[in-house]
């Protein structure tokens, strides 16, 4: 993309921020996927069907606390923090590895914040994810409540998305939900064999929408 474009998509966030000063309460998943998918700036990597469906599940958890690994432009995050309760704790773990990407992060923290709303509390942590520091830092955040929902779409080396899943899932609370982003994806995703290795241990199931090279895929866990 080029200063052109990203100027550009970067005024979408003019008609967004008014946007969600109007949006109620208790908007549903498709208007919130909807929205997602409408605006380039927060535009979220993913199919757009496959992510309703895990925006049902997240509506019907109602999460009073969740974590995101991977958060990029935001999209995934907008959806989840207006799905949780109006007193959730939000965590977005996101780790940019241009300068670039970093000038983003800093940049996108105002527009962040305004997708919650109650009294939710959103933190941008911009740290590795498999740091036992970010872990440390989360557990400092949620105290003594466990995560309801952990989204994992940070790295998705097979090492990585292994990591993630290791250091973060036992915050998660009895009965809660892991989600993982690109279970269907080709190599050298490797999330593909992590959940394939994982899946059968717990009840799960697989939302897979698009087969081909676009296939994506989400695998849900209730831990
Ligand atoms: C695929 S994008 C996330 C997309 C987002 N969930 C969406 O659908 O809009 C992956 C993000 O994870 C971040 N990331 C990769 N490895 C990470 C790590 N070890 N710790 C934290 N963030 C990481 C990347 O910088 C990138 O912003």
């Amino acid at each position: 993309m080029n200063l052109f474009e990203s100027f550009r998509d970067g005024l979408s966030v003019v008609p967004l921020a008014g946007r969600l000063a109007r949006l109620g309460d208790s908007p549903t998943p498709e208007a919130l996927v909807g929205i997602a998918m409408s605006y380039k700036v927060i535009r979220p990597l993913q199919v757009r069907t496959e992510m309703l469906e895990l925006a049902r599940i997240v509506a019907d958890a109602r999460p009073r606390a969740l974590l995101e690994i991977g958060t990029f432009r935001g999209g995934t995050l907008f959806v989840w923090s207006r799905l949780a309760a109006p007193d959730a704790v939000i965590i977005s773990l996101d780790l940019p590895v241009s300068l670039r990407g970093k000038l983003v992060r800093v940049a996108q923290g105002p527009l962040f914040r305004q997708f919650t709303y109650g009294h939710q509390s959103m933190h941008l942590l911009r740290e590795d994810s498999h740091n036992p520091a970010s872990v440390a830092h989360v557990g400092t955040i949620r105290g003594d409540r466990p995560l309801d929902f952990l989204f994992i779409d940070g790295d998705h080396a097979y090492e990585g998305v292994k990591a993630d899943f290791e250091l973060h899932s036992p915050a998660v609370r009895p009965g809660g939900i892991v989600a993982f982003h690109d279970i269907a994806m080709k190599p050298p995703c490797g999330v593909p064999q992590l959940w394939t290795e994982i899946k059968s241990r717990y009840r799960h199931t697989e939302i897979v929408h698009e087969t081909g090279p676009k296939s994506m895929g989400v695998g849900v866990l209730w831990v």
